[in-house]
């Protein structure tokens, strides 16, 4: 999408470790009008799905799932994120390990706000090492909910994630691929 790429070469800030700074539009400060285009951008791209609802993790993914969410006229649930692995049986829980703080947590979503008849949409800010969007598949799974695929506002494509998914059959659209960020110039995948 190239109203993503514009803003990244714009407002993004590379900082060491391979690590996007987008606190001014994505995940910190929302550029609302912005992340309505990119929601409006996803929905035509699963328009053709079925998609009845949207799942993504906390705390960042949520600002994108609501609005993909209200411009498919579909709920948007949010997996929490659980220090503790003592939960009860009314919960779906996968463990996430994060590359980029090295830390383990686990994700929960109550069992009553997936149905089987469910066809779900992915959404989350960033795809790294695709440990997230894994771990929404796990619960995905336990559910027995159909998933539709992936939305991700940013895929760094020098992880593994997005071929880890893709090869795995996983429809994964991103609204920008990074290919590279090496000296502070980054680079699009075409
Ligand atoms: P993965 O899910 O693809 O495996 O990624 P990883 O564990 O490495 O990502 C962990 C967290 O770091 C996620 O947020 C993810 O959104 C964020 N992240 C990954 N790469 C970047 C980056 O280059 N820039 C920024 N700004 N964030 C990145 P989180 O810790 O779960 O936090 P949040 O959702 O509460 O914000």
């Amino acid at each position: 999408m190239k109203l993503m790429e514009e803003k990244i070469l714009s407002e993004g800030k590379v900082y060491p470790g391979g690590v996007l700074k987008v606190g001014s539009f994505l995940n910190h400060n929302l550029d609302c009008g912005f992340l309505l285009e990119v929601a409006k951008e996803i929905a035509s791209l699963y328009k053709d799905s079925g998609i009845t609802k949207v799942l993504t993790v906390e705390s960042s993914g949520i600002a994108i799932a609501v609005l993909v969410g209200a411009v498919m006229n579909v709920p948007a649930l949010f997996a929490k994120k659980h220090k503790t692995t003592n939960l009860s049986g009314e919960v779906y829980s996968s463990v996430v390990h994060s590359y980029t703080h090295n830390t383990d947590y686990t994700i929960v979503a109550e069992k009553q706000f997936l149905n089987k008849e469910d066809t779900v949409l992915l959404v989350d800010d960033f795809l790294a090492e695709g440990n997230a969007v894994l771990g929404l598949l796990d619960i995905c799974k336990q559910a027995g909910v159909s998933v539709a695929g992936a939305a991700i506002a940013i895929e760094k494509s020098f992880q593994s994630g997005g071929k880890k998914l893709r090869e795995a059959g996983l429809r994964v659209e991103s609204m920008a691929q990074i290919e590279s960020m090496d000296s502070n110039i980054i680079k699009f995948r075409p």
